[in-house]
């Protein structure tokens, strides 16, 4: 159970006794946990919002809320402070008797299954394939498979769906690439370095002429444009009043940062062109396909057409793709129930907008078939001039197949925040279409940086491939490892620079608050203090040591103690411990309410840090008594679980040693 749900029901009860009004309901919200713990473990701001609005003093009113409360067999009698606060502070044997619970419940840590199940499907990693993965595909990965893991240990129905891209534009790359530039000997030696390279020469000879013939000219103009914006505002007079002269400041702060990001762009482009004018092996090759671009599109549009050597085509480089994912996933210990791509849909696409027709959602105008929408400026997109389905069709097919399939409570997407107008039209497209009873969730997050505070790159300029990244954190982290005592053998050193470089690079995506960017850095996320995976590693490892020290010098083993020894909160260190660790229930809780894994990382690094305050301040196993001793023991270990049950909830795993 979590604590916090359970006084708000008690405060629910108490409230709706006072005021009789079931709107009031959400009042209960205003009972929150308190940092610090001074006055007490929770306390409630709800007497005042409802003496506002009974017209009475705030403070008779918690008073009849108090009278009200039944919360004697959880909490000590609670104060009203304040203009109205009620402050609560949790009874010592009430804590005792949750961890009890705890300590024999080693899988849930008592931690009880919701009452109402509800059922999720999960969409998220879902990379381009034959594109290599990059960094941000790390953090749909890892967000979303924690969010899966929390959920099911909560008892919810998880279905995780990875809705890959395998039937878009980057086919027809490596399409027009293999009949151009193939290799057969080197795709039989190795498929996948040799669709890579196919994968990116064909990009960089397309980027190559788009950016001669389009992109550069835009970006120019837009400079012009800009240059102009600036000249002006520079050469306008200071206004007299103080605020206008702030505010035309900004304004030109704002038009030269503007100004100075199209000016890096277009530097960037044009050290490309120029990089591959210069080179001897691809300038020839750039000048022999000037017409790649629609190429590329044309060998796209013929596979969807069913054109028999594309789709063979097709059908024998995906399975190399798959394997090229599934290697990542491994390394990761991340799982999927389905891999329905985009592809899994290509035959229901007409029957959506034949059926969006036919109910009078969707409309032709200008030669495409659209969907207006209230509240948007532009449309839905379902079928485009030329006849070819969009990647809005194919979500629209995906809601459609899953309702039918898992007959879901949710639908959660685990997709960059660049795509929010996407989800937000194809959401409420959804609705009108008859889906109005699920929950359309886009779980956006925001971009991975690098130190320059620029969407991350390596030096060369290439989005970092994901598995370099990940042996770079593993490589690291072997230097960690390598100055331990407690490993002995290099293979030991290796299990455990595996767990830890992982560990960092899952820990540093869940504990940033989703929605931010968030910069990229082996530094920081390898750091062995602060909110890091290597911390809380430590930490646990740290636990585990005492047990190992108290079995080999004192005989004593912390497993029959579990059901029998006495646990004591004497001190303020081993209470506030003891509380952080009966929180756990409350923290996943949390984490549900938004989808956001940084309420777990969050409430782990408050755990570990009551417990080195603990331990600081708590001898264990030098305790006065055996009593004590066996006490604090078992806080140990409660902590220990409860450290590496929500490692595990995040997909990180623990070693005993380092
Ligand atoms: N393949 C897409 C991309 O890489 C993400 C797909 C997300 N899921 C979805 N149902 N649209 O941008």
């Amino acid at each position: 159970m979590s604590i916090l749900a359970e006084l708000r029901r008690r405060f629910a009860a108490a409230l709706s006794a006072v005021a009789g009004d079931a709107a009031l309901a959400s009042l209960a919200e205003r009972v929150i946990p308190m940092q610090g713990g001074k006055f007490g473990d929770y306390k409630a701001e709800c007497a005042m919002p409802l003496g506002n609005s009974l017209g009475r003093p705030p403070r008779d009113v918690a008073a009849e809320i108090v009278a009200q409360l039944n919360v004697s067999d959880l909490c000590d009698p609670p104060e009203i402070a304040g203009p109205g606060f009620i402050n609560l502070r949790l009874r010592d044997d009430w804590l005792v008797a949750q961890l009890r619970r705890a300590l024999v419940d080693d899988e849930r840590l008592g931690v009880p299954a919701v009452a109402a199940p509800r059922t999720f499907v999960v969409d998220f990693s879902a990379p381009n394939v034959a594109k290599p993965m990059h960094v941000g595909h790390i953090r749909s990965t890892v967000i979303g498979d924690a969010l899966c893991r929390v959920l099911k240990f909560l008892g919810h129905r998880v279905v995780s769906d990875n809705h890959i891209g395998d039937w878009g534009t980057q086919f027809g790359m490596i399409i027009y690439g293999w009949k151009h530039f193939g290799d057969e000997a080197a795709l039989a030696a190795e498929p996948v370095a040799e669709l890579s390279r196919l994968y990116r020469l064909v990009n960089q000879l397309v980027d190559y002429h788009a950016a001669r013939s389009e992109t550069i000219p835009a970006l120019t103009a837009e400079l012009a444009e800009q240059q102009a914006t600036v000249a002006s505002l520079t050469a306008a007079p200071d206004p007299a009043d103080p605020a206008e002269r702030k505010a035309q400041a900004k304004r030109r702060g704002q038009a030269e940062s503007q100004l100075a990001e199209t000016r890096r762009n277009l530097a960037d482009l044009e050290a490309k062109v120029a990089a591959i004018a210069a080179d001897v092996r691809l300038k020839p090759l750039a000048d022999a396909h000037p017409d790649i671009g629609r190429a590329v599109l044309a060998e796209t549009a013929k596979l969807h057409a069913g054109d028999p050597e594309n789709r063979a085509l097709w059908e024998r480089f995906l399975p190399a793709c798959l394997a090229e994912i599934e290697q990542v996933y491994r390394r990761l210990g991340v799982e999927f129930d389905h891999t329905l791509g985009e592809s899994f849909y290509e035959e229901s696409l007409p029957g959506v907008v034949a059926d969006l027709h036919s109910r009078g959602l969707a409309r032709e105008s200008q030669g495409a078939v659209c969907v207006f929408l209230d509240g948007f400026d532009a449309p839905f997109i379902v079928q485009k001039q030329d006849g070819a389905f969009l990647y809005a069709t194919t979500d629209l097919a995906t809601i459609q197949y899953r309702m039918q399939q898992w007959r879901p409570d949710a639908i959660l997407y685990v997709v960059d925040h660049r795509q929010s107008d996407h989800f937000r039209q194809l959401f409420a497209t959804a609705r009108l279409w008859g889906y109005d009873q699920v929950e359309l969730q886009h779980v956006s997050f925001g971009t991975v940086l690098g130190e320059d505070g620029r969407p991350f790159k390596t030096r060369s300029g290439a989005t970092v491939g994901l598995m370099g990244l990940l042996d770079e954190a593993v490589e690291r982290a072997f230097s960690i490892a390598a100055q331990s005592e407690a490993l002995t053998t290099d293979a030991q050193r290796r299990a455990v620079a595996e767990r830890i470089g992982i560990g960092a690079i899952k820990y540093a995506d869940l504990s940033h608050n989703r929605t931010s960017d968030y910069k990229f850095s082996y530094d920081k996320m390898l750091a062995m203090t602060g909110n890091t995976a290597a911390y809380m590693q430590y930490s646990y490892a740290r636990v585990s040591s005492i047990f190992a020290k108290a079995e080999a010098e004192l005989g004593v083993d912390v497993a029959p103690l579990r059901a029998a020894a006495e646990l004591r909160l004497d001190s303020p260190h081993e209470r506030a411990l003891a509380l952080s660790v009966a929180r756990f229930g409350e923290a996943l809780d949390r984490v549900l309410v938004d989808y956001r894994p940084n309420a777990l990382t969050d409430y782990l690094f408050d755990l570990a840090s009551k417990y080195a305050s603990f331990f600081e301040n708590c001898p264990v196993l030098r305790a006065e008594t055996a009593e004590l001793r066996d006490s604090r023991l078992l806080l140990c270990d409660l902590t220990a679980r409860t450290l590496r049950r929500g490692l595990a909830l995040l997909g990180i795993e623990t070693v005993e040693r380092m």
